[in-house]
């Protein structure tokens, strides 16, 4: 294993801005800033039920997830064309590579759109053509999961899957998404069996709010190859055994959880715990235009309040890459560059 420098304390913030990195948990509507918000809707000649964005932007505080997946869910209704997800997306990217990550995988959920009326191939159009400029003009790789609302029906879920086949190429994985608590995955055991047999990806929210038990439904019932958020498993000895042993990824998102009141405070996040103990963890920004930051927010301020260390950082970003969904070899360029990185900074 590769070994780190130990680096100042106040050296710290640069590195983990300059690190390379993959992010796996962001859903790309949770990336719509205020301001677009208010330019889409201009240009769809729709209206915003705020005056302006700073009295928008004074709403994002929330209670649980159930009080932000409301806000979120209006600010989707500005998104009518291809066009729109074209630039939110865009954005996103743009944003991400500042950051320094290299791959990004990013969620959607047709079923919002098609429930304001707007096709999936009007969704999975825009989005894939923003993936594919983040790759030639940004040089960075990005990659589509299209995450079932798991607060609506199995058929609902199968029609969404329907829907997306004739893009097929367009998407790596399938996820579960939406308001967790009473929704546990089983339900949708049938259709990621058939997302499987299409040989999706799968990954799926559980442990957010949910008990342990939704996790082990996750893995055992959706059969799932990462778990999104997962900080309910460190309540739970033998299924963070089953995690290390399989090296089941947890996607943890602290500025998420901080915000959707999961921990009283960013000092009483378990993510430390979780690395001591041998996890699979990465740091992911979930919708970071409601949450306050972006991926980099999310590492500094969390090493902040844990005082985690540089090796904490190298492990955080490997493991991100690891549990990523590229190919192997470009996986190892990417953990390649990490360790250059590493080495090379003073
Ligand atoms: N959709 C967008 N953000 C989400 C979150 N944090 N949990 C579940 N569903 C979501
Ligand atoms: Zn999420």
């Amino acid at each position: 294993m590769f070994r780190v420098k130990p680096v100042a304390a106040g050296r710290l913030p640069e590195l983990l801005r300059s690190m390379p990195k993959a992010e796996l948990h962001m859903h790309i509507e949770g990336s719509l800033e205020p301001e677009l918000i208010f330019a889409l809707a201009r240009r769809n000649d729709l209206q915003v039920p705020y005056p302006d964005v700073e009295s928008l932007r004074r709403a994002y505080v929330f209670g649980n997830l159930q009080e932000f997946l409301d806000i979120y869910h209006a600010g989707t209704k500005v998104l009518r064309n291809e066009q729109d997800f074209y630039d939110m997306a865009w954005a996103y990217l743009r944003r991400a590579a500042a950051d320094n990550v290299l791959h990004a995988e990013l969620f959607f959920d047709t079923q919002t759109h098609t429930g304001h009326g707007v096709s999936a191939d009007v969704v999975i159009n825009g989005l894939h053509r923003a993936c594919a400029d983040a790759q030639t003009q940004l040089g960075i790789s990005a990659a589509l999961i299209l995450c079932f609302l798991r607060h609506l029906s199995e058929a609902e879920a199968f029609e969404a899957l329907e829907q997306a086949i004739p893009y097929r190429d367009k998407l790596v994985g399938i996820g579960l998404a939406s308001s967790e608590l009473g929704h546990p995955p089983e339900k949708f055991a049938r259709v990621f069996a058939k997302a499987r047999s299409l040989a999706f990806r799968l990954v799926a929210h559980a442990g957010e709010e949910g008990p342990p038990a939704y996790i082990w439904s996750a893995l055992e019932a959706l059969k799932v190859e990462r778990i999104d958020h997962g900080v309910m498993a460190m309540q739970d000895p033998a299924l963070i055994a089953r995690l290390l042993q399989d090296g089941v990824p947890l996607t943890v998102c602290p500025l998420s959880n901080l915000k959707l009141r999961v921990f009283p405070s960013l000092a009483e996040h378990n993510l430390g715990c979780m690395l001591e103990a041998g996890l699979v963890a990465t740091v992911n920004s979930d919708d970071p235009a409601y949450f306050g930051g972006y991926v980099n927010e999310n590492f500094t301020q969390t090493f902040a309040a844990l005082g985690l260390t540089a090796a904490d950082a190298y492990q955080l970003a490997y493991n991100s890459f690891e549990a990523s969904f590229i190919d192997a070899s470009v996986k190892r360029g990417f953990q390649d560059r990490l360790a250059e990185v590493f080495e090379t900074f003073e």
